[in-house]
């Protein structure tokens, strides 16, 4: 396993996005929602460095695969706090194919979100077949398969403190 990005690193990024999320939504109504399990450290850690007064909410989601995607996007449960009248912000791990994000904002596109927008820790680069383009991203990062900080091979090394190539 290769270094990929140490925990000092991911937490200033993490900062300075909470800032930039911090400023794009002054005023606005927010409800940011991190899928579950994947992006479970990195939207704590996010939620922390967002200075407003947001709701936070959880979703489950899968995407039937063994290292790589399937294309498939399964909700494991549904949202908690209503979306009408809010703007939602998607928080992931990582943006691969697109296809679990491309999915879920069209999922609520129709459930009456004044805005539903993205937001990556890691955006694997692009590729033709991208469907979607993450609002906010951490970095922009090559197409091999990263574990750690909530990213996970099978299941295992969500726990790792720092993120690694695999
Ligand atoms: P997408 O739907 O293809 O964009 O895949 C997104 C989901 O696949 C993410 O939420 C991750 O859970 C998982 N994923 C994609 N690439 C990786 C990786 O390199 N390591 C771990 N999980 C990944
Ligand atoms: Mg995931």
């Amino acid at each position: 396993m290769k270094l990929l990005y140490s925990r000092d690193a991911i937490a200033s990024r993490v900062a300075e996005m909470g800032k930039t999320i911090t400023a794009a939504y002054q005023g606005k109504p927010l409800t940011v929602v991190v899928l579950l399990n994947g992006a479970m450290l990195f939207g704590a850690d996010l939620i922390r460095k967002i200075e407003l007064p947001i709701h936070v909410d959880t979703l489950a989601v899968s995407s039937y695969r063994k290292d790589f995607s399937s294309g498939e996007v399964v909700l494991r449960g549904s949202l908690k706090l209503p979306v009408g009248g809010r703007h939602i912000l998607l928080v992931d791990d990582i943006l691969d194919t697109g296809t679990t994000l491309a999915y879920l904002c069209e999922r609520f596109r129709n459930d009456g979100a004044l805005s539903i927008k993205t937001c990556v820790l890691l955006d694997k680069m692009r590729k033709e077949s991208m469907q979607i383009e993450a609002d906010f991203r951490g970095f922009e990062i090559p197409d091999r398969y990263v574990i750690g900080y909530g990213l996970d091979s099978e299941e295992e090394y969500r726990n790792l403190p720092d993120i690694y190539v695999k």
